[in-house]
């Protein structure tokens, strides 16, 4: 098939391997951050776009001078881009020519059941099938990975993962920055053996040390004297980023998850646990040309160089008022959720229990309105966790008993739950019928058992 053979990475660099490991981690800024190519339709009539993909193995440059195998969406890594519009359906024919089972979901993506990538509804090696998405939501920055049930960590970790923009006229009409100012930034983890090969093994958060943006370790990017959007996604299996620039620069968050915040919303720094989505306005015409701009994370330094090396004219701005978020319906349901981890078994539990395809947890009403309680019982050992529920996006009620920060106050998906926190969500679900999960999104968490289900019903 197209698959490419598999030549291992050192059979180029015999016996050198650890040279060039090592050239790469002591030449930060040696590379461009390259931007994932936008996946293009292969037909499109009145209100659909059609498009395929296969999923096979690919040779990648992550570590400069070496060759990592990697699984791709259409060998690329990090996927390409699907931006589509809110309203038109996206029809996607994948094709698995892996020798594993996958399981294809749109993060954030309010989507039918037997398009939402459902752990076991899985896609056979060799096999095709077609995931349909209505896209009846609004502008968003979403995501697309994995799901297949347990090897979905080790999926995601190898390379299954792209952006899903999703655009809309209400978003178009605020003349933010656009086109070849509007950059998606994926942020990852890995960690690489000596001859460059990547290395899963699960929970193994102390050793996944390089990371990369857009595929690539420490790179830099050229910008203009001008106004930027940059959309953050935190693709890690369990790393939380902490960022902000290195000049303490103040920056305007205008989206997360779910799309535009109510109004624009100054901040100095930014928090990503794995999933989670932000969406800032920078402006470097704050910077002369020829200065150096780092992005740093509080844990792993400087990550991204921003060199500013042009004037640029700019007629994108960043009105007071971005979106309505719309008002809270009355929910008629009330639900608890605590994610703890069981020391003594090794488990990963939602409520006490490991994910099970079979058991139903939750049965829902279709297009009904729930609070739902969910608790990081993990003060011991103080394990974060985050959480994150298919089909809808929710609107945070609460943290800790406080009202949620301006850049959480907008519409969620996914939200952190540090140990021994509590967050209140509210959420309708629907308007889709059957099977969904919810779990943890540090995604080892998950396919070790800190998942659950959730039915929807008429
Ligand atoms: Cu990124 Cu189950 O999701
Ligand atoms: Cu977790």
């Amino acid at each position: 098939g197209s698959t490419p053979s598999a030549t291992p990475a050192h059979g180029t660099h015999t016996g050198h391997g650890k040279t060039a490991h090592v050239a790469a981690v002591t030449a930060p800024f040696a590379v461009r951050m390259p931007i994932p190519p936008v996946q293009q339709p292969i037909a499109s009539v009145a209100n659909t776009d059609f498009y395929v993909v296969s999923t096979r193995k690919a040779q990648a440059e992550i570590l400069p001078g070496t060759r990592t195998e990697v699984l791709t969406y259409d060998g690329h890594f990090p996927g390409p881009t699907f931006r589509v519009k809110t309203g038109r359906l996206a029809v996607i024919a994948h094709s698995n020519h892996l020798d594993m089972p996958t399981a294809v979901h749109v993060h954030g993506g309010h989507t039918p059941s037997s398009s939402d990538g459902f752990p076991t509804d899985v896609l056979d090696p060799g096999k095709s099938r077609i995931y349909s998405y209505p896209n009846k939501q609004r502008a968003a920055t979403l995501w697309y990975h994995d799901h297949a049930h347990h090897m979905e960590a080790e999926h995601v970790f190898r390379g299954l993962a792209g952006f899903f923009l999703i655009d809309d006229p209400a978003q178009a009409e605020l003349r933010l920055p656009a086109g070849n100012y509007d950059i998606p930034i994926m942020l990852r983890d890995a960690r690489f053996a000596d001859d460059a090969s990547l290395i899963f093994e699960h929970d193994d958060f102390q050793f996944r040390n390089t990371i990369l943006v857009n595929g690539k370790p420490q790179p830099y990017f050229q910008v203009a004297a001008r106004k930027y959007r940059l959309r953050f996604v935190n693709a890690s299996n369990l790393r939380t980023f902490t960022l902000r620039l290195g000049n303490d620069a103040e920056v305007t968050q205008i989206a997360s998850d779910g799309g535009l915040l109510a109004g624009p919303t100054p901040i100095r720094s930014w928090s990503l646990t794995p999933g989670e989505r932000i969406e800032i306005v920078v402006d470097f015409s704050a910077f002369p040309v020829g200065s150096q701009v780092f992005l740093d994370d509080a844990v792993a330094g400087p990550v991204l160089r921003f060199d500013v090396n042009r004037a640029a004219a700019d007629t994108s701005r960043v009105p007071d008022r971005l979106s309505t978020i719309p008002a809270l319906p009355t929910a008629t349901k009330e639900r608890a959720f605590t994610l703890n981890f069981n020391p003594s078994t090794g488990q990963f539990l939602i409520n006490g229990q490991q994910f099970d395809a079979e058991r139903v947890d939750t049965e829902i009403k279709r297009n009904t309105t729930e609070v739902w309680t969910v608790t990081n019982g993990d003060t011991l050992f103080g394990i974060p966790h985050n959480f994150h529920p298919h089909l809808v996006q929710f609107r945070v009620l609460a943290r800790n008993g406080q009202p949620p920060a301006p850049g959480e106050a907008g519409v969620k998906d996914t939200i952190s739950v540090g140990p021994g926190e509590t967050v209140r969500l509210q959420a309708t679900f629907g308007p889709y019928l059957g099977r969904y999960v919810y779990h943890c999104h540090m995604i080892d968490h998950s396919a070790s058992g800190m998942m659950a289900q959730m039915k929807i019903v008429p």
